[in-house]
């Protein structure tokens, strides 16, 4: 597979990041990924202060290649969490679902680089202006949170690409080495996936949600929270419930009722595996992902598949 500039900055083989996922990415996915020759990230979205702390250790422990820590900036403890991972010794860091211009000061230094995940060209240049090293742009396709404009990756990427002159990785909706090559096509210098890890072995995921994944055909996931919190999920009792009230005008009291206060919806689904009543964050490459290989086995397979992409352009 090509050396790009994401490589290079990384000093990684393959321009693919693992990213990072709330509730399903630990540090044995992490390493898993690393050892592979991507980039592997422990996800804190969902980690309290100790997890954060011992995930960073046993990544350490596991694997002697790069890997990072990714940090949603909607935490409000998000300063903290970026003290824990500059004290423990992480070094690669992705933000997220927030303003880039808040995190820079906190996390660029000269022995740190710092990826910033944008859904827009206004948010890649603010990114490239507060001194992020390169940018993850994430299409609407994607699972997990998304962009409010919902622009997809095909049409967002090259306009990124054209607008910032740092690395950037696409994601949203790849899921083998077809989409790699076509995001290196797009101009990209690598890629970003998620959806496609959950279905490995080595991913914490509840067995219930990876074969929920596996399972899942193309119009297996959808988005609620157009009003709230923008989340794309596979479809199930619960998200069809949403949807129907959201599409009913439902406000957000109503749907806060919907969802309840007994259950974190996002840790029953993905965590405890109730395929029915929890969030099952997925991308629409669901409906690519036939099997749970272990990620040393899905490495293989996608050089194999983008190799097999660009001979056939040629
Ligand atoms: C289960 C799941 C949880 C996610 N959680 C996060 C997260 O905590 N932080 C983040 O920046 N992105 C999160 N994402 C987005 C991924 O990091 C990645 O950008 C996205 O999955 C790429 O699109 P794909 O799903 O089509 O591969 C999540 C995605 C999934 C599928």
């Amino acid at each position: 597979m090509k050396k790009t500039r994401l490589t290079e900055l990384l000093g990684i083989e393959y321009p693919i990041i693992q990213g990072g996922m709330v509730w399903v990415s630990n540090w044995r996915l992490a390493a898993a990924v690393s050892n592979a020759g991507g980039l592997g990230q422990v996800g804190s979205g969902s980690m309290d202060w100790d997890q954060v702390r011992e995930n960073i250790r046993t990544v350490r422990e596991n694997t002697n290649k790069p890997w990072g820590l990714n940090i949603p900036m909607m935490r409000p403890d998000f300063e903290e969490i970026c003290k824990i991972g500059l004290e423990e010794g992480a070094r690669i860091f992705t933000t997220s679902a927030g303003n880039p211009l808040k995190a820079a000061p906190l996390l660029k230094h000269d022995d740190t680089i710092i990826i910033h995940v944008v859904p827009s060209v206004k948010g890649a240049k603010k990114a490239q202006e507060a001194g992020f090293a390169a940018i993850v742009c994430e299409g609407y396709e994607a699972g997990g949170h998304n962009g409010m404009d919902e622009t997809c990756t095909i049409s967002l990427v090259p306009q990124v690409v054209d607008a910032v002159n740092i690395p950037v990785a696409a994601a949203g909706g790849i899921a083998d080495g077809r989409g790699i090559a076509a995001a290196l096509a797009l101009g990209a210098d690598g890629v970003q996936m998620g959806t496609r890890f959950v279905a490995t072995v080595e991913c914490p995921a509840h067995e219930n949600f990876k074969r929920q994944v596996v399972e899942a055909s193309d119009t297996g996931t959808l988005i609620t929270g157009r009003k709230m919190n923008m989340l794309r999920s596979l479809k199930n009792d619960f998200t069809l419930r949403m949807l129907e009230a959201e599409k009913g005008g439902a406000g957000t009291e109503e749907l806060l009722k919907i969802i309840g206060d007994e259950h974190n919806r996002a840790e029953l689904g993905m965590v405890f595996g109730e395929v029915h009543e929890g969030v099952l964050e997925a991308g629409q490459s669901a409906g690519l992902v036939q099997d749970i290989p272990t990620v040393a086995e899905l490495f293989k397979r996608l050089v194999d598949e983008y190799e097999k992409a660009v001979a056939k352009l040629r």
